[in-house]
């Protein structure tokens, strides 16, 4: 019988404040190569099925109809959401603020699936706490959208928390111009996350979109809350 551990190949393993970051391929089913990120002994994602970490930028931006957009994005990964930002031509500047120093450097040697190479001009990499990033900042974005975990449920990092409470959902609000768009990514559907940002002030058109994935033969139901704040 094969050894499915024999077929992974690490491409990057790296240790810091915020645990252990590996980045490895595997040989899918069809023989297509799948990429993999491990962060902190959580499986954060593959490339199976990246449409979720696009429908991020794409259904956030859609929201935002001006042009010169301010865009940040909090978590790395594998780079599908930031590319997908980049590729709309009506946004000025991304930055992204991403917790494991590694993984920028990852993106920048052009190891990362989403992103496989650096624009030179528009996009900004920052290592850091996305929470702190938003804490340093006010009425700064026309667009925040967080993937930092699989969800509010489901952290990678225990001191993800506070960004989905009140305290940390007003910080992200606060970091937006008026009218501008905060994205939630979520592995599971979160309507009390949905709720909890409807009942804070300065909010409106909170919205909970479902977004139903196939793999291996399940349905998955993985989800967006939105908030603008005005
Ligand atoms: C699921 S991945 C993001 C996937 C990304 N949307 C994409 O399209 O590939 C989550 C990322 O968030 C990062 N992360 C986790 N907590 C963070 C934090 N507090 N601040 C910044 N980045 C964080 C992880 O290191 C990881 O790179």
């Amino acid at each position: 019988m094969a050894d499915p551990a024999a077929e992974l190949q690490e491409l990057g393993r790296a240790a810091g404040a915020h645990g252990e970051v590996t980045l490895r391929r595997r040989t899918g089913p069809d023989d297509a190569e799948v990429t993999e990120l491990i962060v902190d002994g959580v499986f954060a994602m593959d490339d199976v099925d990246t449409s979720t970490e696009q429908a991020l930028a794409t259904e956030t931006l859609r929201r935002c109809p001006a042009e010169g957009l301010r865009v940040l994005v909090g978590g790395l990964g594998l780079g599908w959401t930031a590319a997908t930002v980049l590729a709309e031509p009506r946004v000025a500047a991304v930055d992204v603020a991403e917790l494991q120093p590694a993984l920028v450097g990852w993106a920048a040697d052009g190891l990362l699936p989403g992103l496989p190479a650096l624009p030179a001009e528009r996009l900004t990499l920052h290592v850091a706490d996305v929470a702190v990033h938003l804490a340093g900042a006010r009425r700064n974005w026309d667009a925040v959208l967080l993937d930092v975990d699989n969800g509010p449920a489901f952290l990678v990092h225990h001191s993800n928390a506070g960004l989905y409470e009140e305290a940390g959902l007003a910080t992200a609000l606060a970091a937006l111009r008026p009218g501008g768009v905060l994205a939630i990514w979520s592995s599971d559907p979160v309507p009390e996350l949905a709720d909890r940002l409807a009942a804070l002030p300065g909010t409106a058109d909170v919205e909970h979109l479902l977004l139903p994935v196939q793999r291996d033969g399940r349905r998955f139901d993985y989800a967006i809350v939105f908030a603008r704040a005005v």
